[in-house]
This record gives structure tokens, C-alpha cells and sequence, in this order.
């Protein structure tokens, strides 16, 4: 008997066959098409492409494991978040999803805090409006694509139109809808009155369930297409970060988690909904019923040193790359790394921002780049920890996951500077684990989200922060938080 956790990322979609006692057995990944970058700041991914991986990725995992569709009891989805994925009156995609990283939207974020005023739309998702969301992506499309937006009948998010494919249903769950910018977080449904505000028919968008619900079935067709048996319930999921954070056991306060995938998460568990008024981390409903998460989002994590590898080392692997940074001493020789690549989020929520090395002197080597990379990184991931710290909310320990959190290079500087103890789990598998945790509670294998963490999620290394190396990483990192405000106005020059 086994549950199935997928998850379409960013990169591919990866599919999870977890038994019985919760622990993940088989695991299969198939890539996705490279995002299509026209523009700077631009970032589409064809929803065909999710589709075709996704299927593959079932096959793939099912053939592994030597099992039968009706061997697979329930299947959880989660999903890279806020993507625009469109679809006509014929559930035909219309074009191309904007993707979470794409940044082209500031005029219409713009417009829409000039149209329904930015203290209502702060009223009414509990977040300011921001690039990164799915609203302002869909009025990108209003404003440049007229004839394609008057085909809109359906807004899904990436995992959502998997899901449409899976079972017939336009279905979401309300951590990944509280990325859209239409969503009432505090409440937990559609914001109507802001959609109605900013001319959206509230009937493009999909029914929104709690995580764990069912949403549907496995459709004949769909059996046909992924080999899962007709009538296996999929339930709601999770965004890949809530669902990531259920799979890391981060569902009480404490304990944060720090996913390092492309881009960089910082999470906590929240129990009420507290948010930051400017908006630098954002506040959206957890996978577990009536709770909330706060988190900050680093938009060029390893995509650093993805760019690094690609357009630099081709071909070299993240542990020569590692192994070689390890080499440079601990703040790089004064070189320093600003990740800003896709523009940043938290905490400037500035898709003019720019990455590129400063301090760079004729001694400075490769590995010294490479490390001021990880650091950088770094750095700006303890901005998101600084900023959840400020609200108030409690974070003694930092779990680590994605693929930064292999190196125990990477995962001992992050202890440093965050000054904080780190661990990483026995299970690595981050979203698609806590969404096919989520089917089983869905399908009552386990009673809660929180018991399903409890009985499943095992630490299996714990650092502790050196204090010499701590001592000098906050000296660095301020010397860090000093460099975006003075490059601010440059950036907009460039
Ligand atoms: C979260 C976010 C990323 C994407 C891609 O707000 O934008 O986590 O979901 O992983």
C-alpha cells in the first residue's frame, strides 16, 4: 500500500511513493523544459510540459516500485507557487504560465493599489500587492495580451492544473491560493470584493478546500494516462513551501525550517495571522486547518550557483563547486555576493534589484567568488529570519532542506549565520513528502497533519553555531545589509 506525493517544481516534477508507516520508499524525477527567459525579469514554463513531466513521473515512480495503480491509496499534490496558468472555455492553456519568479508586472501592481487603494488590498489578502503574485501576472496579461485574456474562463495555479488534468476538477487549497493575491487569508476564501474591485470575475477562479480534503478522483482518462487507478481521492495539497514545511514536521511554533531549492525559503509555523505591514515576508494560510505561516523568500538562492555553474563551469558538479569554496576562508576575503538575480523579495521587494560580487580585489580566486556566493546566500536568508524574528514570532532551531542542504559545508555556515542550531531530517524530500503526508490524512492513514509530522519526521544531524565564526559573520552581514541601500537608486539607472 503506498500514498503518492507530486510535486511540479521548478526545475522538474518529482513523484513519491511513501508506505504505509510513512516513510518514503521510491522516488522518480523527470525535468522540466528550461524556463523561457525573453526578457530580463521574464520567467514562462508551458503547463503542457508540467503535464507531460508529471506523467512520466508517475510511470516512472510506479515502475520502480514494481506496484500496481491500485496499489496507491491517495495522491497529495504541492507545486512551485503563483504561476498563471490560464485556460479557455474548452480547458485549452492560452498561453504560457507566468512563472513565481517573473517580475514584469510593477505597473499593474501599481494599478492595482492606485485602483482599490494598498491599505484595502493589505485589508484583504493580509500582504501587500507584489510582482511575485498571480493577480497582477493576469493583468500583465489584460493590459498586453487583450485577445488572450478575454479567452480566460479558468485561473489555476501549476499544481492545480495538474490536478485539473488528474481528476476533471478546478480545485486549489488555500496555502497555494493565498499566493495570488486574491486570496482572504485571514479568512481563508476568495477575496470577492477585491477581485470585483479590480475587474475579475470571481468564476475563473477554482474551488478552494483545506489541504488535506479530497478534491476529486483519478479520471478514467487520467488512469489511462499515468497508470494510477480510476477513483484514487487526491486531496487538496500544499504550495511547495506549506507542503515542504509539513514534510520538514514545521506545524508548531519553535522550530523554522530553510529551504534552499532555486530560490530560498525561510518558514514558521504561525498560529494566529500576524503579518508585516510592509509586506518584506508574507503571511499565508498553513496546510493544517486554522493555521497560518510566515515566511521570506530569497528569490536567487541556488540559482546562484546554478548561473555560476552554467555559465562559468559548465558541467561541473554543486560538490566540486562546494569542495572548492571550502578551500577560501570564511568571508571570502571581504568579497561579497548579492543574490539578486530575479530582483529580491525579502526583504526589498525590489524587482529592480541586481546581483553581481562587490569587493573584488586582484587577490580574490575563484573559490573565494564561490564562497562569497554561498554566504551571500546566506545572508539574505537571515534577512528572512530577521525580519520573523522582528514580528515576534519564536525561532530557537532551523531545519534545513532542498538541495543547498546537501553540503555539510553549505549547512555549517548556515548554523553560523544564523547563530542558530541546524538539523537536517531523514527524509530530504520537502514537498513531494509532505504532500503525500497531506493524502494520507486525506485518506485517513493519520488523524492530523500534526500526528502524521509526529509519527514520520526524524532529525538525524544537529549543528551547533561555532561562536568565533559566528562572531564574524555578523560583522560581515552588516556589513551586507549596508549594500543594497547604497546600490538602490544605481539599480534603477542600470
Ligand atoms: C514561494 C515561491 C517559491 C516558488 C518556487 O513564494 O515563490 O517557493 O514556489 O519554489
Amino acid at each position: 500500500m503506498y500514498w503518492l506525493g507530486l510535486d511540479i517544481g521548478t526545475g522538474g516534477s518529482r513523484a513519491l511513493l511513501v508506505n504505509g508507516e510513512g516513510e518514503v520508499r521510491f522516488g522518480f524525477t523527470a525535468a522540466h523544459e528550461e524556463m523561457r527567459m525573453e526578457h530580463p525579469l521574464w520567467a514562462e514554463q508551458r503547463p503542457e510540459n508540467w503535464w507531460d513531466a508529471a506523467r512520466h513521473a508517475i510511470h516512472g515512480v510506479l515502475a520502480e516500485a514494481g506496484a500496481k495503480g491500485a496499489d496507491v491509496k491517495g495522491v497529495g499534490l504541492s507545486g512551485q507557487m503563483h504561476g498563471l496558468t490560464i485556460l479557455d472555455e474548452r480547458n485549452q492553456v492560452i498561453r504560457p504560465a507566468l512563472i513565481w519568479c517573473d517580475q514584469r508586472s510593477q505597473e499593474q501592481v501599481d494599478w492595482i493599489n492606485r485602483t482599490a487603494g494598498a491599505e484595502a488590498v493589505l485589508a484583504s489578502i493580509a500582504n501587500p500587492m507584489l510582482t511575485g503574485f498571480t493577480l497582477p501576472k493576469l493583468l500583465w496579461v489584460r493590459d498586453h495580451e487583450p485577445a488572450s485574456f478575454e479567452r480566460v474562463r479558468h485561473l489555476l495555479l501549476p499544481k492545480d492544473y495538474i490536478r485539473f488534468k488528474l481528476t476533471g476538477e478546478h480545485a486549489s487549497e488555500v496555502s497555494d491560493a493565498s499566493g495570488t493575491g486574491l486570496f482572504d487569508v485571514v479568512n481563508r476564501r476568495w477575496a470577492a470584493g477585491l477581485a470585483s474591485k479590480v475587474g475579475i470575475d470571481p468564476a475563473i477562479l477554482p474551488r478552494v478546500h483545506e489541504s488535506q480534503e479530497v478534491t476529486g478522483v483519478i479520471s478514467a482518462p487520467a488512469a489511462e494516462a499515468t497508470g494510477l487507478a480510476p477513483g484514487t481521492p487526491v486531496v487538496g495539497g500544499g504550495g511547495d513551501q506549506a507542503a515542504s514545511a509539513v514534510g520538514n514536521g514545521i506545524v508548531e511554533g519553535g522550530v523554522a525550517s530553510c529551504t534552499l531549492g532555486t530560490s530560498g525559503v525561510v518558514f514558521a509555523h504561525l498560529d494566529q495571522p500576524v503579518y508585516d505591514p510592509q509586506g518584506r515576508v508574507h503571511t499565508f494560510c498553513h496546510a493544517v486547518p486554522a493555521k497560518w505561516h510566515v515566511m521570506g523568500v530569497t528569490q536567487g538562492a541556488g540559482l546562484s550557483l546554478q548561473w555560476f555553474r552554467n555559465q562559468l563551469v559548465p558541467g561541473t558538479g554543486y560538490d566540486r563547486l562546494t569542495e572548492e569554496a571550502a578551500t577560501a576562508p570564511a568571508g571570502s576575503q571581504g568579497l561579497y555576493w548579492l543574490p539578486y538575480l530575479m530582483g529580491e523579495r525579502t526583504p526589498h521587494l525590489d524587482a529592480m534589484a541586481r546581483g553581481g560580487w562587490i569587493g573584488l580585489t586582484a587577490k580574490h580566486g575563484r573559490a573565494d567568488m564561490i564562497r562569497a556566493l554561498i554566504e551571500g546566500v546566506s545572508y539574505s536568508q537571515k534577512d528572512c529570519l530577521a525580519l520573523i524574528d522582528a514580528m515576534g514570532v519564536l525561532v530557537d532551531r532551523v531545519r534545513l532542506s532542498g538541495g543547498g542542504a546537501r553540503s555539510a559545508f553549505w549547512r555549517q555556515i548556515l548554523a553560523d549565520v544564523f547563530s542558530r542550531p541546524v538539523s537536517i531530517l531523514a527524509s530530504q524530500e520537502g514537498s513531494a513528502y509532505g504532500a503525500a503526508l497531506l493524502a494520507m490524512v486525506g485518506t485517513s492513514a493519520y488523524g492530523s497533519v500534526p500526528e502524521a509530522c509526529a509519527a514520520t519526521i526524524r532529525e538525524t544531524e544537529s549543528l551547533t553555531p561555532r561562536s568565533a565564526e559566528s562572531e564574524a559573520y555578523a560583522k560581515s552581514y552588516r556589513v551586507f545589509t549596508s549594500l543594497y541601500p547604497a546600490l538602490k537608486s544605481v539599480f534603477r539607472e542600470m
